[in-house]
């Protein structure tokens, strides 16, 4: 970081995974703690509505969890953005690579399913939007898209086993190694707690839409605002899956690219991260 020092900055870089490894237990617990209450079948916007104006402390456990969820991502994104920008992978091997640009994937996949769970008009709408990206694929795209999702009254319920059951399991599976290597020590998850507590504590939720509301537009997660521009302007097939597995794509192949290579796709990665984030703001 240009305008840090070297101490200042090399204490950021050692202190953001240790907070990031915090924030996962913390979306863990309060995960758990929600899952007594939470029921992925029926009207699942009622259920949500009765976690936060209801039961007591819902609001607080649900604010809890998602800054904690999104917390941990974040940190992890930036963790994996700094292995990138000081071109790592020329040093890692193929398969350390791939572990870390996989996690990462996975983890913007649990934000995802968290987004539909919220069982309001944005979550349907990104449930079903997700659903068509999968339909669109010619072949085996009706069998994947079963796997994933199922239309009707089990509409949540493929996102909630994934998300609360095999998601969380893969990602502290693949990252266990980081785990022992960053796990955090008092200090860390003490700043973390304190940090998400008084977010939960003092910040509103955002307000669910009820799915029957009648409103122009609807607004994905910070993270597919990319995707659904794309979606805007191409075919589903394309905008949706081709054009963000290729990025992907690129950046799994990074160790095993020729220098020249190498660098082309990193110029191309940096780009379109740019892009992105340009889209999203
Ligand atoms: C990697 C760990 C996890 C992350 C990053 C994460 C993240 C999220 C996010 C961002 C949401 C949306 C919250 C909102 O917008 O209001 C959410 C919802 C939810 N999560 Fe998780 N979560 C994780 C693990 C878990 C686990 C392990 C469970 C349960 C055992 C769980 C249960 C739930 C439930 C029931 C909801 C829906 C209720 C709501 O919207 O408040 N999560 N999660």
């Amino acid at each position: 970081l240009p305008f840090l020092s070297d101490r200042i900055t090399n204490r950021l870089l050692t202190a953001l995974p240790r907070l990031g490894l915090s924030c996962f237990g913390l979306s863990l617990v309060s995960g758990i703690i929600l899952a007594f209450v939470y029921r992925p079948v029926g009207n699942v916007f009622q259920n949500v509505e009765e976690i936060t104006t209801r039961i007591p402390y819902g609001w607080f456990f649900r604010q809890f969890h998602y800054a904690s969820g999104q917390m941990f991502v974040i940190l992890m994104f930036a963790h994996t953005l700094e292995h990138f920008l000081k071109r790592r992978y020329r040093t890692y091997s193929s398969r350390e690579w791939a572990v870390l640009i996989l996690s990462l994937c996975l983890c913007f996949f649990v934000l995802f399913t968290g987004f539909i769970l919220k069982g309001d008009k944005e979550g349907i709408f990104a449930g079903r939007i997700f659903m068509n990206l999968l339909l669109s694929i010619p072949i085996g795209g009706g069998v994947l898209s079963r796997v994933f999702i199922v239309p009707g009254e089990s509409f949540f319920f493929l996102p909630y086993l994934y998300h609360c059951m095999i998601l969380p399991f893969l990602i502290g599976y693949l990252i266990r190694k980081h785990v022992r290597e960053w796990m955090p020590g008092q200090g860390s998850f003490f700043w973390a707690t304190m940090g998400i507590f008084v977010y939960a504590l003092l910040i509103d939720p955002f307000m669910d839409i009820p799915p029957d509301a009648p409103v122009n537009a609807v607004k994905g997660p910070w993270f597919f605002l990319g995707i659904q521009t794309l979606l805007k302007f191409l075919p589903p097939l394309w905008g949706g899956l081709l054009i963000p597995g290729f990025l992907v794509g690129c950046l799994f192949l990074l160790p095993l690219a020729g220098p020249f290579l190498q660098r082309f796709l990193h110029y191309l990665l940096v780009a379109s991260l740019l892009l992105g984030t340009y889209i999203s703001l």
